[in-house]
């Protein structure tokens, strides 16, 4: 084993040293410089593009502040899954961490519209979304004071699509008494269940398993987290039923960042910014070379009856489009594609 401090932990102790020092020498008399390392959780591989961009913004954030801030990314739910995670953010127990739209919808159902199928045309409109302030600032603000959890940004998904041990799936009917795993979500249940399955709520540290013990036929994601999660070799079929752009959210303990110098805040926030911008140019390149693998690994794309899905779904959009601040973010959204 190779003996391996990673920067952080050389800093973490560097500090915890200065503290000591200075304790033992009455305090005050010795000034040093800490780094605070913020801990983010993420559910994904070291592959992932969250993870590489996510790091790099450790990185470049240790470098514009001097040393003084630094991010530290737990991946593969090595701190909970994201449903117990966000709760621990909201304690501060964990700085910061990426969490699906499903989950924010679960504290507050004012996420809910954006989480919705034909929310979003595609990655670009829903990152225009995601950065316009007129449309998502009150939003991203609106769980600070009950939950002390700001929303820095968005970082996509991608577009979702279904998969299954057995295929292909080419129109609802087809799906008929499959087990389909979703998110933990109301939407995510509603929305399968209209497209023909038999939506399983599960975390997704446990899809792998369930589907290859046949617990479940099948699931429904983005081809990266396909591909990084192993599926592909127990759900070799891929239908493009794109029936949804997904969304993650990075989000921080509001007291946290509220703590910030402003100096720091500020490079903090500049430098959250590249990293989304990074993260979604990661994606693009990413979701090519991951459908060429997965090809090659012998999984089958096939195209769907798009207008068959589109239809069973539309009932699904109504029905969470239930109050006129629902409706008017929706309206909101969708201006933002004809731009
Ligand atoms: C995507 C998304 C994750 C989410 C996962 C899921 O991979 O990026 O945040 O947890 O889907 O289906 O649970």
């Amino acid at each position: 084993m190779r003996a391996y401090l990673s920067r952080s932990s050389f800093l973490a102790i560097s500090a915890t040293a200065a503290l000591a020092l200075s304790a033992c020498s009455g305090g005050g008399a010795i000034e040093q410089a800490e780094t605070r390392t913020l801990v983010l959780s993420l559910n994904q591989t070291e592959e992932h593009p969250s993870y590489v961009a996510l790091e790099q913004f450790g990185d470049d954030l240790y470098e514009a502040t001097d040393g003084r801030l630094d991010v530290e990314v737990y991946p593969n739910e090595t701190l909970g899954a994201q449903q117990e995670v966000v709760q621990l953010v909201g304690d501060g127990a964990i700085d910061m961490a990426v969490v699906s739209g499903t989950q924010m919808e679960n504290i507050s159902p004012d996420f809910q519209v954006l989480n919705l199928p034909t929310a979003f045309d595609d990655i670009d409109h829903q990152l225009r979304v995601v950065n316009d302030e007129t449309i998502v600032g009150d939003l991203f603000t609106s769980v600070e004071d009950s939950n002390h959890l700001t929303v820095l940004g968005g970082l996509t998904q991608g577009s979702r699509h279904v998969y299954t041990a057995e295929g292909p799936i080419e129109e609802p009917s087809d799906l008929s008494g499959m087990k389909i795993r979703v998110q933990e979500s109301d939407i995510h249940i509603d929305m399968i269940n209209a497209m023909g399955a038999s939506a399983t709520p599960m975390s997704y540290g446990e899809v792998y398993t369930a589907m290859q013990s046949g617990v479940l036929d099948g699931a429904e994601n983005n081809e990266i987290s396909y591909m990084s999660q192993n599926h592909n070799e127990v759900a070799p079929h891929v239908a493009r039923t794109n029936h949804l752009v997904g969304l993650d959210y990075v989000v921080m303990n509001t007291d946290l960042l509220n703590s910030l110098p402003d100096e720091d805040r500020e490079i903090f926030e500049q430098q959250w910014q590249l990293a989304s911008e990074h993260h979604a140019d990661l994606w693009i390149t990413e979701t090519e070379k991951v459908i060429a693998e997965a090809e090659e690994s012998g999984t089958t794309f096939n195209d769907v009856d798009k207008a068959a899905f589109d239809q069973a779904l539309r009932p699904v959009v109504e029905k969470y489009l239930d109050s006129p601040e629902d409706r008017e973010l929706f309206d909101a959204i969708r201006r933002e594609a004809d731009q």
